[in-house]
């Protein structure tokens, strides 16, 4: 089947079995074509969550269909490759969680939504990029508090909330790699640019030294910020699946990716033939047992209720 047939071919499923396909700003331009629903993790995880469809294909990582058939135990929730991963939510081990637990019995502990659902199950708190920050600045001042899985992200959380914090030494290997080298390249070449910078990038404090000014955002995060200034350049520090997503939603303006080979393979492993075969056939459904998702379910509504 050609790409046009194949559109097409979804969107008669989606309507037959009642579907509806949720998908992250670092999917193929494809894929966030045929989308209900485009967004960053905190969006589609309350998309999830308030969808009447019976079935929901999560054109993402594992992590975040978990996140989607946690919060809506109701609903099929379809993952189209089982084997799209995340390298950040494989850094941590529930143990790692318990070993900190022991050492600081009345400790909280605050996960991204990068992270199994066995981790959020030992977890008090979940969050995404763009809620980390106003969350973590609520918790009680009198309790130690372990940030995981990602050391970037927790520091940048840290920095901005005062909050004194240990930090998981956890990292995605795309947002690892770009580093203070490119930066430097690009404020170099484009120096009346605004700098766009996701949290898990390697070279956070690195940008934030060398350009105070770079908005630290999560993906929906950077397209808003460029839909509303009135700055036409930007230079963008995350996965560049979002650059595709900007030039479409933000017309007329100009996105340069800091580095253009920051490139997440797992995102990239749902295609659009793989979302029509998960429609046609029903797989792969994904499915946690009972009480680990009962445990995480409680992290992540504290997750959703927040910014
Ligand atoms: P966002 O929540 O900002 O979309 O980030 C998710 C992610 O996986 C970043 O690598
Ligand atoms: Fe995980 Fe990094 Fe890919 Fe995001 S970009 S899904 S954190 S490996």
């Amino acid at each position: 089947m050609d790409k046009a047939s194949l559109m097409e071919e979804i969107q008669r499923l989606k309507k037959e079995k009642n579907a509806v396909i949720l998908a992250h700003s670092y999917q193929l331009p494809e894929v966030q074509a045929v989308a209900d629903f485009v967004g960053d993790s905190l969006g589609l995880a309350r998309e999830a969550q308030r969808t009447r469809a019976r079935i929901i294909v999560f054109a993402g990582v594992y992590f975040m269909a978990e996140t989607a058939a946690i919060l809506n135990p109701d609903k099929t929730v379809l993952l189209p490759d089982l084997e799209a991963g995340c390298s950040l939510a494989d850094s941590i081990r529930p143990e790692d969680i318990l070993k900190w637990r022991e050492a600081h019995p009345d400790g909280l502990v605050v996960a991204y939504v990068n992270t199994k659902a066995e981790v959020k199950a030992l977890a008090d708190y979940c969050v995404t990029s763009a809620n980390a920050i106003e969350l973590v600045s609520h918790l009680p001042e009198d309790k130690p508090i372990l940030f995981v899985p990602d050391m970037f992200l927790g520091a940048h959380v840290a920095r901005v909330t005062g909050r004194q914090m240990d930090l998981f030494p956890g990292e995605c290997h795309v947002h690892a790699g770009i580093r203070a080298e490119h930066i430097e390249r690009m404020l170099e070449e484009h120096p009346g640019a605004e700098f766009l910078i996701h949290p898990e990038c390697g070279c956070g404090s690195s940008c934030l030294y060398l350009k105070p000014d770079a908005k630290v955002l999560s993906t929906e995060g950077m397209v808003r910020f460029a839909k509303e200034t009135e700055v036409k350049d930007f230079v963008i520090a995350t996965e560049v699946g979002i650059l595709g997503r900007l030039e479409k939603e933000v017309p007329g303006k100009n996105f340069v990716p800091v580095k253009a080979d920051a490139i997440c393979e797992y995102m990239k492993m749902i295609t659009l033939e793989k979302v029509y075969a998960s429609l046609l056939e029903m797989k792969h459904v994904i499915r946690v047992p009972e009480e680990t998702a009962r445990q995480a379910k409680k992290s992540l509504e504290a997750m959703v209720a927040v910014g």
